[in-house]
């Protein structure tokens, strides 16, 4: 049976970046038993689901997103046996295990290529290989068959001699795409997920897996943007409904990552009668600070274009029927606090570090969806602004930089772009404690420090009351308390001219779940506002009819400053800078 929507509210789930969370053996690499020392933490929080991106063998050209084997363990990360304990204590906490799935791509390294490479015709079928434009004939390449870009910079297309093809690979030239019209290829990926459910994990996060079902002619896309030509591609919906029914895996928690997606076909990935998937990570609001649409480009956020996609995807998806998977950071993006609290977020030293970190908690918690908390984003954690090149270890970042290089930058404006840009922004080492490494590990971590871990780190913000991580337990706690959090729907408000930087949204009950929380003296209504801005201003509040937004009566049951902000009337609220505020009405 799928899920209710009033089950999905309920959940609130955790990512682990696997390499830079805990490292138990000193090799500088997060792992396993370093996850399963840390559940107690973790159930602390009150979550539910933990997803771990891949721990599967792999070259980690692409930190493990390209997979050699789906079905064991990457010996640095540890063992079948150690797998198996962290299920098996996690389940004892009430948390379940959510396993990352890249069953778009493969590692070169992948046995199935090897074999394709070695002249198994019936591996080479596994991949979408073709000959070039314009080839003279068997071994003159031509050009790639397409114009289209890979995520990484640099042709989406590879010759490889021995193949006597181009292959594709959307992402790194060491991940060839698999090809799902293939039906050999479904059934061994249906195997692949099968075997982890029955080893008892809880759930799957899909990685890009709306890129899966490609166009059947591969042409030219505009601006060589092959991503937008794939993705949502003819038979995604089919062959994600065969995965879950002949995965056997309806029942459990399932989350599909969008790539340059649509709303309409994200209502159709999640509508409980589309048997898809439960929920979808889209990235729309989080290019709202990519300059004409690219991330290499630097811009302030556009709040009032945030608002939009929040309006867009909330109440889109609500109106037909599908479910939005709630997220600011993961380990593909900088951390949301440096990047939307302006230059005074974006260290601890900012004096707004604490008032950006609380706001954008409370901007994601208490809209309608299921939220994510991505390690670190519970403690405040900012992006490490490294001063070097040479301590990046991503190779989107790495290719970047060249290319940017390439392009004419200098280098110092190529690092500071990739300081705000960079996906190891966000995957720096979880700041445990102001011991050395932060305490990730008593080795010399793979990747730097942030150095403000003396300040943020779990530890001094463990029991600290008005801490960053108390105040996120007091978000996860809201959700599994008031209904209205977790079940109430969303309409967005408009907050007036002179609040153009203020995201404000209602959540309500209606009929009998109005009733019972009215019956159980809990709230039916509570009104939301959010300020990204980094000066006091005023919001006057109106709804979709334009009628003003009464706030007189209103409760303030959370908030980033220690006492309400003036309401005044007619819907209209003082807010203090990055001031965000829950008010409820019972
Ligand atoms: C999305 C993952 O989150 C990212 O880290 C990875 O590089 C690509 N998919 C390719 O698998």
């Amino acid at each position: 049976m799928a899920r209710s929507t009033r089950d999905l509210g309920k959940i609130v789930a955790y990512q682990i970046y696997i390499k830079s969370f805990c490292d138990s053996d000193g090799d500088g690499i997060g792992d396993l038993p370093g996850i399963t020392s840390k559940l107690d933490y973790l159930a602390s929080l009150g979550i539910d689901y933990v997803w771990i991106t891949p721990f599967f063998p792999s070259p980690q050209r692409d930190n493990g997103y390209d997979v050699s084997d789906y079905c064991a363990v990457d010996p640095v990360y540890g063992t079948m046996d150690d797998f198996d304990e962290l299920v098996r204590e996690a389940r004892a906490r009430g948390l379940g295990i959510m396993l990352d799935m890249v069953l778009c791509h493969t590692s070169v390294e992948h046995a199935w290529f090897q074999r394709a490479l070695a002249g198994d015709e019936r591996y080479q079928r596994f991949y979408i290989l073709r000959d070039g434009r314009g080839s003279a004939g068997p071994g003159d390449p031509g050009e790639p068959p397409s114009n289209w870009q890979c995520a990484f910079g640099g042709s989406a297309w590879q010759w490889e001699p021995r193949l006597g093809k181009w292959y594709l690979h959307m992402h790194d030239v060491s991940q060839p795409d698999l090809d799902w019209t293939n039906p050999e290829v479904r059934d061994a990926l249906v195997d692949v997920v099968r075997s982890w459910r029955d080893r008892g994990v809880a759930g799957f996060r899909f990685d890009v897996v709306n890129l899966i079902s490609k166009p059947e002619v591969f042409e030219d896309a505009p601006g060589g943007n092959g991503r937008r030509v794939v993705a949502d591609g003819p038979h995604v919906h089919e062959y994600l409904q065969e995965l879950v029914e002949r995965a056997g895996i309806g029942d459990m928690l399932t989350v599909g990552e969008m790539a340059s997606t649509t709303l309409e076909d994200c209502v159709r990935y999640t509508a409980p009668a589309s048997r898809e998937l439960n929920m979808v990570f889209n990235f729309h609001h989080l290019k709202v600070d990519y300059r004409g649409g690219n991330k290499w480009e630097l811009m302030d956020p556009d709040i009032a274009r945030l608002r939009e996609v929040f309006q867009t995807w909330g109440e889109g998806m609500q109106a037909g029927g599908g479910w939005n998977a709630l997220f600011w950071n993961n380990h593909d993006q900088p951390r949301a606090i440096s990047r939307f609290g302006g230059r005074g977020g974006a260290g601890y030293e900012g004096s707004s570090w604490e008032k950006v970190g609380k706001m954008l908690g409370i901007c994601t918690h208490l809209m309608q969806g299921t939220p994510y908390i991505y390690q670190g984003e519970e403690i405040g954690m900012t992006n490490p602004g490294y001063a070097s090149i040479e301590e990046y270890r991503d190779v989107e970042s790495k290719n970047y930089y060249r290319i940017m290089l390439d392009e004419g930058k200098s280098p110092a404006e190529a690092l500071r772009i990739v300081g705000e840009r960079s996906r190891d922004d966000g995957r720096t080492p979880m700041q445990w404690s102001a011991d050395e490494h932060a305490g990730f590990t008593t080795g010399e971590p793979w990747i730097g420090v942030a150095p403000n871990y003396e300040r943020v780190n779990v530890a001094a913000e463990e029991d600290a009351p008005g801490s960053m991580l108390e105040f996120y337990r007091e978000l996860v706690r809201l959700r599994k308390e008031l209904s209205v959090v977790s079940e109430g729907s969303v309409r967005f408000y408009d907050a007036g001219a002179g609040a153009r930087r203020v995201i404000a949204y209602e959540r309500e009950l209606s009929g009998e779940a109005a009733d019972a929380a009215r019956a159980a003296g809990e709230p039916v209504r509570a009104v939301v506002l959010c300020s990204f801005d980094a000066e006091p201003c005023e919001a006057v509040l109106r709804g979709s009819d334009g009628a003003a937004v009464e706030l007189a009566g209103l409760e303030r049951v959370l908030g980033n400053y220690h006492d309400a902000p003036a309401a005044g009337a007619a819907g209209s609220v003082e807010l203090r800078p990055f001031e965000a505020v829950v008010f409820v009405q019972r």
